[in-house]
């Protein structure tokens, strides 16, 4: 079978007070592709906490919870955010709608925050399509308060299948509904379990629970009973029939009966497969930024690297540079191109670039994109400036330098650095691929 969580040993404890509560005492549960698993159990049963552990919004005390072979306990907090984005679906008992957003607009929410560029073109266009699949098409631009409570909770349940889920969970979702409205929640679910949907609920709603896969009932955080109530339904080839931006083709009807039992990828190509493995961004391009903020750094010292050369930062209030042939004075520069010797600015910009390597080994690779281009720019910008003004100063003593280095040496080098950080900026950026993952082996 395919499976997709699987809990084993969990325990999960909380302190309240000097008491330690045992919210769940050593649950084993695989939750497999297709399942309908309806939890029941008296209340403080360990039903929420166990919800918890499978959506990967909690960590279990002791035992496992493992994603598509991931333990939870080896990922950082950041990767479970992407599992819960790309992995899985909630539904609470409260709804818990924004009062001020539109029906339609409450369902784009977690759109907005799902990694995979690609599917956020026609997020829109997806929200319509899902209300339309809850029934709800009519009722896209209305307010929250202009709803029942089934139709909230229809609302929600679309907002949760927005970033395709392959698992749905749900708290009680019918716990605050009539009848009439639990009911129809429960054929929605059991609709899109045909539909290859895997679903877990807990529930105290009959008609809900009746709709399961497998019963499981809890008991001051054991399981003490699993029944078997119907077949897992044969996996149809797209589980969801939500339109997709980037597979139109892929839509088409499943013939139920002709699927094989498919030997699945073991991880969908969205999931954060690479996360375990590296939990820093790349060190090799942080080293490499840092090297050219320090050459950067340097660059403010290269014209005077001779030992028969000197300088001076700061004399008389002014930035001036000094620079001498032997006990010689032979030239005293300040104003703009002084202060680029000096090193004003190659300590700067070196610096932002070191800083945007720190940046980069922390995954922030956009920002430390953004910074190597602009800093790469500006120095581009100071070092040809310079360059121009150094050179029309010295006219013909350019060629022949000073302790026997050209005054700019530094500027070139300068330029050549600021070259190079524009150029990684922009490579970190370009490789920033829609997915985390495929940027990571790229990085
Ligand atoms: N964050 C928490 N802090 C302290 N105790 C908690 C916490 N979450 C749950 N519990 C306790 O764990 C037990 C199980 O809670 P829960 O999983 O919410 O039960 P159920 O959903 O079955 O009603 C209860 O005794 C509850 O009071
Ligand atoms: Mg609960």
């Amino acid at each position: 079978m395919n499976e997709i969580v699987d809990v084993a040993g969990a325990v999960r404890t909380f302190q309240r007070g000097a008491e330690e509560v045992r919210a769940l005492d050593g649950v084993d549960l695989a939750v497999e592709q297709g399942d309908f698993l309806a939890v029941v159990g008296p209340s403080g049963s360990g039903k929420t906490t166990l919800l918890n552990l499978i959506g990967c919004v909690d960590r279990p005390t002791s035992g496992t919870v493992t994603v598509h072979g991931m333990q939870t306990e080896d990922l950082t907090d950041r990767a479970l955010a992407t599992i819960r984005s790309t992995t899985m679906g909630f539904v609470f008992q409260h709804f818990l709608l924004m009062p001020t957003l539109t029906a339609k607009e409450n369902v784009m929410v977690p759109g907005r925050f799902y990694a995979k560029r690609d599917r956020d073109r026609d997020l829109e266009a997806r929200a319509k399509k899902l209300l339309d699949t809850v029934g709800l098409a009519a009722r896209a631009d209305h307010l929250p308060r202009e709803l029942s409570g089934g139709e909230m909770q229809r609302v929600a349940l679309a907002r949760a299948l927005i970033n395709e889920p392959e698992i749905l969970l749900a708290d009680e979702p019918t716990g605050n509904l009539d009848t009439v409205s639990a009911d129809e929640i429960a054929r929605i679910f059991r609709e899109l379990n045909d539909a290859g949907l895997t679903i877990v609920v807990v529930t105290h709603n009959l008609e809900l629970a009746a709709s399961a896969t497998r019963g499981i009932k809890l008991r001051d955080g054991k399981i003490t009973e699993q029944e078997e109530l119907r077949p897992v339904p044969a996996r149809p080839a797209a589980p969801l029939q939500v339109e997709r931006a980037s597979e139109p083709e892929a839509a088409a009807a499943p013939e139920v009966e002709a699927q094989p039992e498919p030997e699945a990828p073991a991880v969908p190509e969205y999931m954060p497969q690479t996360i375990t493995r590296r939990k820093w961004g790349s060190p090799a391009v942080s080293g490499g930024l840092g090297l050219l903020g320090v050459v950067m750094c340097a660059t403010a010292f290269m014209p005077f690297l001779s030992e028969r050369s000197g300088f001076g930062l700061m004399s008389d209030g002014f930035f001036t540079v000094t620079l001498r042939k032997g006990n010689e004075l032979t030239r005293v520069f300040f104003g703009s191109p002084a202060s680029v010797f000096t090193g004003i600015w190659p300590f700067v910009l070196g610096l932002l670039l070191i800083a945007a390597g720190a940046l980069y080994l922390f995954r922030r690779r956009r920002t430390s994109g953004w910074i190597s281009i602009l800093t790469g720019a500006l120095g581009a910008v100071l070092a040809v400036t310079n360059l121009l003004m150094v050179y029309a100063r010295l006219g013909a003593d350019a060629s022949r330098g000073y302790a026997g280095m050209s005054p700019g040496y530094g500027l070139w080098v300068m330029l050549g650095v600021s070259i190079a950080s524009l150029a990684a900026g922009v490579v970190i950026l370009a490789a920033r691929g829609p997915r985390p993952a495929g940027a990571d082996e790229q990085a």
